[in-house]
Parts: structure tokens; sequence; C-alpha cells
């Protein structure tokens, strides 16, 4: 079998009794991509880095991380990546420095390796001003930078980023995007799901959506959009659901609203975005993310910053 791609999974489908959470996944990512798995609460996107990242077998196709297979070689897998869970797998009654030490111990790095790639990672994050303090009392954007130190320990080639900014305020969602760009451009390949259009459109070279298990649609986000026609006009009347028609440019948009008819409804011209080619495949919006688990989150981060 030709395995090209970082990430290449082959008709890759996982049953939960009933359940098709993925449901024959054809995807191929390249080494060095942001890659993003956009979908709404229950599309597949944990189960599907689940399966990636060895945690749960497929119930049928073929997945491989850097050519290994995700069942037949997991250790090697595991030694290629990275993963930073939805819900935080940090020991919340430790402190950051022995969360670290913990999971490099897991990696079985020596002492002197220990020290210094958890010296070496606290700089690159700034978290020395909280490396003595337990996690527990963290803000939200502080235990997902923690947990980000502690999946990059062995040095993965490649990082799962699960929901990384839910309920994160807007500085802290940001000051998390830039530290994805930076391991990106640093040389690390990153997998990440979301389900903020704005964060998928201003984070990743290439975005797939991901419905009910499929794999609806993939692609660069301008290629998306511009797939869909890059500008949008929104008509709508008290009585009728807003209508939306895609357009090539501004030009053809306005030519369409000047032959509208003298009815009296409201008219929007606006660029497309995300959600649009969203709405489009799957007739929903993308909706929000686990509300307790984001509330949590937000109201940590909002006693910190
Ligand atoms: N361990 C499990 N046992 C049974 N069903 C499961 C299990 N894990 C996931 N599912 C089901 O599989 C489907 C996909 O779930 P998954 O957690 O992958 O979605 P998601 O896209 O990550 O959603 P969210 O945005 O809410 O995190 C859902 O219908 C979910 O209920
Ligand atoms: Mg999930």
């Amino acid at each position: 079998m030709a395995l090209t791609g970082f990430i290449y999974t082959e008709n890759l489908t996982k049953h939960y009794g009933g359940i098709k959470a993925i449901n024959n996944l054809n995807l191929k990512v390249d080494s060095r991509e942001i890659f993003g798995f956009l979908g709404p609460n229950g599309a597949g996107k944990t189960t599907t880095i689940r399966v990636l990242t060895t945690r749960t077998l497929p119930t049928s196709g073929f997945a491989s991380i850097n050519g290994f297979d995700v069942v037949k070689e997991r250790n090697k897998v595991k030694r290629t990546i990275g993963i930073v869970q939805q819900h935080l797998s940090l020991d919340l009654n430790l402190t950051v420095r022995e969360n670290m030490e913990f999971h490099a111990r897991i990696h079985r790095l020596d002492s002197s390796t220990r020290k210094k790639r958890i010296n070496d990672l606290l700089e690159y994050v700034e978290l020395w001003d909280y490396v003595d303090k337990m996690v527990d009392t963290l803000s939200g954007g502080m235990k997902k930078k923690a947990a980000i130190v502690c999946s990059l320990l062995h040095e993965p080639k490649l990082l799962f980023l699960d929901e990384p900014t839910v309920g994160l305020d807007a500085q802290a969602r940001r000051h998390m995007w830039a530290l994805m760009r930076r391991l990106n451009k640093d040389g690390t390949t990153i997998f990440l799901t979301t389900h903020y259009i704005e964060e998928a459109e201003a984070l990743c070279n290439r975005v797939g959506i991901i419905y009910h298990g499929r794999l609806i649609t993939v692609g660069k986000p301008l290629e998306l959009r511009n797939n869909l026609g890059s500008v949008v006009v929104e008509t709508s009347t008290a009585d009728k659901e807003t209508q939306y028609h895609f357009f090539a440019d501004r030009e053809a948009a306005t030519k369409y609203v000047k032959r509208l008819p003298p009815e009296p409804q409201t008219v929007i011209i606006r660029d497309s975005n995300l959600e649009d080619v969203f709405i489009e495949h799957t007739g929903e919006k993308v909706g929000t993310p686990d509300p307790v688990a984001s509330e949590d989150i937000a109201s940590d981060a909002a006693l910190f910053l």
C-alpha cells in the first residue's frame, strides 16, 4: 500500500454499537501542516484523534502516522506523536514541574535530558513563574500550556490538540494560536480539532469538515470559500428564513442585489466564511462546544487575566 502523507487514513471506520463515530474516513495530512478538523458536537473529531493516537482500535480501515500502522506499530506511532486531550489529563494536585517530571519519566528520559527539556520548554512557553504552582490553581490558558509542554517532552514530530482553545477568552486564545504557529514554524506538524470557524480560518493551512463521522470536504480555507463563492448576499424578510446567495465577486453580488424585487427586506453583502461552507454542506451551524467544560475553563481564564 502506498502510504503518502504524514497522517494517512484509508476507509477508516469506528463504530460504537450502532453509532458510526467515524465513517470511511480518507485523509492525508502532510508533514509541517497545521491541519484543522472542524465539526459540531458528536461529529467524530475526538474519536478520530483516539484512533490515530492508538488509544482505541478502528473497527475497519487503515491509518498510519509517518508510515507506521496505528494498529500494528503502536509504539513507533506513540514515539512520533504528542497529544493534548480535550479534557485535561494533568494531575491537578501536582505542580507544573511535577507533572512534567512524571511525563518525562513515562517517556523514559534520563535525568539530564529530563532536566534540560523541562527547562527549555518552560522557557519556550514562558511558564517559569508558574512552574511550582499546583495545576489546579492555574488559569485555563495556563493549564493548556502546561498540558502542551507535557506533551512535547519526548520531542514529537506531530502534535494532536483536541479543542485547544475551548473556553479560553479572546486573549488566552490568541496566545495559544501564537504558540501553535511557533511550534509549527519550528518543525512540528499540528492536527487540531475545533468548533471555532475563526480559529480554523486563522490558523490552519487546510481544514477538513467532519459531520456525522464523514469527511464532508477538505481544503485550504480560502479554496473552500471560493468554491462556494467568495461573496455572499443574505436576504431576509419577516416571514421567511434568511436566504444565502453566493457570487464570485462583489461586482456580481451587487448586480444581483440591484435586480432584487422592491419588496421590503434586509439585504447584507459580505465575504463568505467557513461557517457558510459548513452550512451549505450540512444544512446546520457548527454550534458551540460542550458548555460545561467551556464554563469551567472560562472562569479559570477570567480569574487569571
Ligand atoms: N466510548 C464511546 N462509547 C460510545 N459512543 C461513543 C464513545 N465515544 C464517542 N462516542 C460517540 O461517537 C460519536 C462521535 O463522538 P466524538 O467524541 O468523537 O465527537 P466529537 O466530534 O469529538 O464531539 P465534541 O465536539 O462534543 O467533542 C458521538 O455520537 C459519541 O456519542
Ligand atoms: Mg471531542
